[in-house]
């Protein structure tokens, strides 16, 4: 191997492997999913944000989330959507907002599932919520 492969290689994250786990699959994602949005729902700054954006049928968005979490974790490619534009339009969602989403998806992740799994759950959503983060408050042209 030359030095710039092995460089390269090494730059390079490895592909992610789905988690094969007897009590990961696709109910038990679904558990999470709403358990998490029953509390996010009743939280007192994220609660009316969700509550204005998705004020109807909440079926489809948690069928949808499932869906996402299936194709992150288990890599099932069930997800089609895309995440940025959905958030860019949230216009006052802040990145302190994140923090709480982050810390409830933790939480939940955690009671339901025990602690090992669910740091591989929000290592995966705190690493799509750097990315939608820098796409919601951080152009290049910002720089003074
Ligand atoms: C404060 C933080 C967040 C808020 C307020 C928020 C809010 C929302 C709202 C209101 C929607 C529905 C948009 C619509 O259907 O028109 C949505 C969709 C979605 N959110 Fe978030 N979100 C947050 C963070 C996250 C994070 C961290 C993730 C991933 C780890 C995520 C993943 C998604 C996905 C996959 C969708 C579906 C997008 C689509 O395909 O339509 N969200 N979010």
């Amino acid at each position: 191997m030359t030095l710039k492969s092995s460089l390269a290689d090494h730059a390079r994250p490895a592909p992610e492997k789905p988690l094969h786990h007897a009590g990961v699959d696709r109910a038990a994602i679904g558990r999470l999913v709403r358990e998490f949005y029953a509390r996010l729902r009743k939280n007192e700054r994220l609660g009316p944000i969700f509550a204005r954006e998705i004020p109807g049928d909440w079926e489809p968005h948690l069928e949808k989330m499932t869906d996402f979490w299936c194709s992150v974790i288990l890599k099932t490619g069930d997800y089609h959507g895309r995440p940025v534009p959905a958030h860019l339009k949230l216009g006052d969602v802040t990145e302190a907002d994140f923090d709480i989403w982050l810390a409830m998806f933790s939480q939940t992740a955690a009671e339901l599932f025990g602690p090992e799994i669910a740091a591989v759950f929000v290592d995966r959503a705190e690493r799509i919520a750097t990315s939608l983060k820098l796409a919601m408050f951080f152009r290049l042209g910002d720089r003074a």
